[in-house]
């Protein structure tokens, strides 16, 4: 028999002067050193230490703009107005660290297959088989416009151009057959050409002959991972994804989803078990409760409502500027987003049926109450994350930072060990892939 099942844990990472929670710049465990690939290394180091999946960056190509039509606020807010290369950012990553698996965000919408293709197939060479790729198809205007657009691309378009994107890339990575390069110096021969294809794909949007540059990688192909909550975005993540990223902040919504998703991936003719379904999770931990408590409120205090609505138009491609901060904002306004349309489900849930005011998107964007949140001491947390995963709500978590690198500081520290403790989370990585870290075999 296999092993026990155990929880993923996957790093949430920003190449970023902030996390994905808005004041993570201002906390007093964050470092200054967002600029130096020292401070990218440390993090995976102690992400590796704690046995982490993965740690994986986000990205969006443009710095916040919709708000106001202006970046003003978002440079003085810090709301993620820095954004450094992903793939390099990761590559530093990679060269300090052994075993943890990398990801990064790349978008189908603004980047050309065979681009992406190179870069994940060269990176999955160069980490040993540690590659995986977060595919998004882009959100906004600001985005469209730093590539040469008036405007981003709408929403149900995007995927059934992200679809025939992933047709390239996956074949594009097929291309090379494992054993092809056979190094035969005498002979003269590197490779079997009867191993090598080209693709000649022609379809709607992209076109390419192949092959790909690149020798099929230790993974076979990297690991596809995919974060849409629209009805689109999960049929794409049922044909293509190995992981899926949710934000599901309640249990029984989790647990629905969850057996929703597991039963598109057995329609779509795919083994469920081989895709890890993980809540975006923010870990309040501390040695005692009142201290975890203390700083729950702290963090529930300290993101300024302009960094959040900076970072609110930003996601939905919606320009709030127009209203004051307690003018409620009425439904059709939010139903005419174009950015994630996920989001703006989630904003109803969180609503519960009222009409939201401005200051109440403000207080959800970019902070501790956007996501799932578990807070107190060791012992706690992991009771907490323990229910979620025993009660086939997910199969593990991403763990939202906020502050960096204090959270994942402190959950290496006092939090995995007590996981590790009960048997959820492993105490060593048994191979060196990440393919082999998440229990997914390698395709042929
Ligand atoms: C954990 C997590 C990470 C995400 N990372 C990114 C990202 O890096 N870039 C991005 O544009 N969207 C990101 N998203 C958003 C999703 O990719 C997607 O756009 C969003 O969920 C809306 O999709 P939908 O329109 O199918 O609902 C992320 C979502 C989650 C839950």
């Amino acid at each position: 028999m296999g092993r026990e099942r155990q929880m993923a844990l996957v790093g949430f990472m920003q190449a970023s002067n902030v996390s994905v929670y808005a004041g993570s710049w201002r906390h007093p465990d964050s470092s200054p050193d967002f600029l130096t690939a020292g401070y990218y290394q440390h993090i995976g180091q102690v992400l590796e230490r704690g046995c982490f999946d993965m740690l994986f960056f986000d990205d969006r190509l443009a710095m916040p703009g919709i708000y106001g039509n202006s970046v003003a606020e978002t440079v003085r807010s810090g709301a993620r107005c820095v954004k450094l290369d992903v793939s390099l950012t990761l590559a530093m990553i990679a060269a300090a660290t052994q075993r943890i698996g990398l990801g990064a965000t790349y978008s189908t919408t603004y980047y050309a297959p065979f681009h992406v293709a190179r870069l994940f197939a060269t990176l999955d060479h160069m980490s040993g088989g540690r590659a995986a790729w977060n595919i998004v198809t882009s959100v906004n205007d600001a985005e469209a416009q730093n590539y040469g657009f008036d405007q981003h691309l709408g929403h149900d378009e995007r995927y059934a151009q992200a679809d025939e994107f992933l047709e390239v890339v996956t074949g594009l990575w097929d291309t090379w057959e494992d054993g092809a390069i056979l190094w035969d110096q005498a002979n003269a021969r590197f490779a079997d050409p009867d191993k090598v294809h080209e693709l000649h794909y022609k379809g709607q949007w992209y076109s390419s002959r192949g092959p790909l540059t690149v020798p099929r990688g230790p993974q076979g192909r990297p690991v596809l991972v995919q974060a849409g909550s629209s009805g689109q975005g999960k049929a794409f993540a049922a044909r293509w994804a190995d992981v899926v990223f949710t934000n599901t902040p309640e249990l029984g919504q989790a647990r629905a989803n969850y057996a929703e998703q597991k039963a598109q991936f057995r329609a779509a003719g795919r083994n469920p078990d081989h895709v890890a379904i993980l809540p975006l999770t923010y870990l309040v931990v501390a040695e005692t409760e009142e201290e975890a408590t203390a700083e729950e409120q702290y963090l529930l205090d300290l993101p300024e409502p302009m960094a959040s609505l900076v970072l609110l138009s930003e996601a939905t491609n919606l320009d709030f500027s127009g209203f004051e901060l307690d003018e409620p904002v009425p439904q059709s306004f939010l139903d005419s987003a174009t950015g994630m349309h996920g989001y703006i489900e989630g904003i109803k849930q969180y609503m519960g049926g009222r009409t939201p005011t401005l200051r109440d998107l403000a207080l959800q964007r970019a902070t501790l109450r956007q996501a799932l949140r578990f807070v107190g001491t060791p012992t706690q947390v992991a009771d907490q994350m323990q229910e979620w995963f025993e009660a086939d709500a997910c199969d593990g978590f991403v763990v939202a930072a906020t502050s960096l690198p204090g959270t994942f500081e402190t959950v290496t520290e006092l939090l995995v060990p007590e996981l590790q403790r009960r048997g959820l989370f492993r105490t060593e990585y048994d191979g060196t892939t990440l393919r082999s870290h998440l229990g997914l075999p390698r395709p042929s």
